[in-house]
């Protein structure tokens, strides 16, 4: 083990137990291509300013490049003794091109390094997801217009009790609607993290004449940070990025969860494709869906990672303290978690098979069109409290008896109101009570079909 970058104040080692407790290279070496990229900018920004003569920055930005090539090659040897990605880069660097490597840390701390560099990750990480995310709606808009036509039926639940007929298409698109704000969100997320710590130092700014516009530009970001406390204290672009990615990953999980029920024996609504479900080592005929069920229980990985980094954070004074190290694995973890169901879920859905016949079936079942009979009587004049009471009793009657609305005599029918007759029989069925349904974002196909065409317009834009 060398001599520690930091090491000149210090008379005895490190103790063994507490290198290991330190080092974050471990994780941060994820970190590596970011960590030179903003090195390359700092370098090649202080010779602009004067500060590094034009030798000492080609020698720099030389071995620089060397080091990038080397790490990406797997040729790179990651040290536990040196620390952190930062410390391993800059004394790799010195073993390199010798001392002048010294000058690559001219006014830059890690404390600034390390945000720049996260950032710079958080940033690509976010648009990555944002990415998949709108790929998997594309999926879901590309469904819910393959099953329009003809329209395939199913049962709207509240409480998991039947409530109305809707079209499946109409139960895509919600889930459609739902990524596009996620997607919004990581897009959101990513923009305003766009600024650069770069220059600000450990935390209070150097005396040394840098240009932070300049690093700020050669990294893709909008501008440089404008509080240098602000710059190596916070970690909100973290946290926001897992909030959306926490968010998300409830969607899916509710997805999941309804997959799940619905590829049930007694659903038997869908039948999830065999290259995404997996058998029992014991039960010859199962066809679990695990996949659902990873994804469902990973939701309980991102959300702790959202709620762990919080906790790490509200508690540290400003400006940095070393409790931030712990910033980056739960920030990876629900990165690599999300890359993998958002991909998984693009590639399932159009190979899941719908069984119409049985879903149509239960649509019709649990009195599912009472609130159209309801509405009927209403229209012809009978408030709609009125109406409730009305067919809640009919309701009542069918059920007692065993019997569906649409079976009930003429006779039991007008009994409970004169507009009534065996004639709104034909307004009970599935097919009318989810065409009547013509108001903007409800369920007839026509709307359906209208909102199917500008999920694609908007999935054009941009
Ligand atoms: N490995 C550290 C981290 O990830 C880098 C910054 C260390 N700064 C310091 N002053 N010790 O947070």
């Amino acid at each position: 083990s060398d001599k520690k970058l930091w090491g000149g104040r210090f008379a005895e080692a490190t103790d063994g137990l507490v290198e290991r407790f330190n080092a974050s290279v471990g994780f941060d070496q994820r970190l590596a291509e970011q960590d030179i990229r903003a090195s390359l900018a700092h370098v090649a920004m202080l010779g602009q300013q004067g500060i590094l003569e034009g030798a000492e920055v080609a020698r720099i930005t030389g071995g620089l490049q060397e080091i990038l090539t080397a790490i990406l090659a797997g040729n790179f040897e990651w040290r536990l003794d040196r620390e952190d990605v930062h410390m391993n880069v800059e004394a790799d660097l010195r073993d390199r091109i010798g001392g002048v490597a010294g000058k690559l840390h001219t006014a830059r701390s890690r404390n600034d390094q390390v945000a720049t560099d996260f950032r710079l990750f958080v940033r690509e990480a976010a648009q990555n997801l944002a990415q998949l995310t709108r790929a998997l709606r594309a999926t879901f808009v590309a469904e819910a217009e393959r099953h329009l036509d003809p329209p395939v039926l199913m049962p709207g639940y509240t409480h998991l009790q039947v409530a109305q007929p809707i079209a499946l298409s109409h139960w895509f698109l919600a889930y459609a609607e739902m990524l596009e704000r996620d997607e919004g969100r990581l897009l959101d997320a990513a923009e305003r993290m766009n600024e650069s710590p770069l220059g600000a130092g450990a935390l209070a700014g150097t005396p040394w004449p840098i240009d932070r516009e300049a690093t700020a530009r050669a990294l893709g970001f909008a501008r440089p940070m404008r509080n240098s406390l602000d710059a190596v204290a916070s970690r909100d672009f973290a946290l926001e990025f897992l909030s959306a990615c926490a968010i998300l990953i409830a969607h899916l999980s509710r997805l999941s969860e309804e997959l799940i029920l619905f590829s049930t024996f007694e659903f038997g609504f869908v039948t999830l494709p065999d290259s995404h479900t997996t058998g029992s080592s014991i039960m010859p005929q199962k066809k679990n869906p695990d996949v659902s069920e990873l994804a469902r229980g990973k939701a309980g990985r991102v959300f702790g990672a959202l709620m762990g980094l919080l906790t790490v954070v509200k508690g540290t004074p400003l400006a940095y303290n070393k409790d931030l190290q712990e910033d980056k694995e739960s920030v990876f973890d629900a990165y690599d978690t999300l890359s993998i169901v958002l991909r998984l879920y693009a590639d399932m859905l159009p190979k899941a098979e719908w069984h119409a016949t049985t879903m149509r079936q239960a649509a019709s079942r649990g009195y599912s069109t009472a609130t159209d009979l309801a509405d009927f009587l209403a229209m012809g004049g009978l408030p709609f409290r009125e109406a409730h009471e009305v067919v809640g009793g009919l309701v009542g009657l069918a059920s007692r008896t065993g019997r569906q609305l649409w079976e009930l005599s003429d006779e039991e029918l007008r009994a409970v109101h004169p507009l009534l007759s065996a004639e709104v029989a034909s307004r009970l069925t599935v097919e009318a009570s989810v065409s009547s349904r013509q108001s903007f974002g409800g369920t007839a196909p026509d709307q359906v079909g209208k909102q199917i065409q500008a999920a694609l317009e908007r999935l054009k834009e941009h």
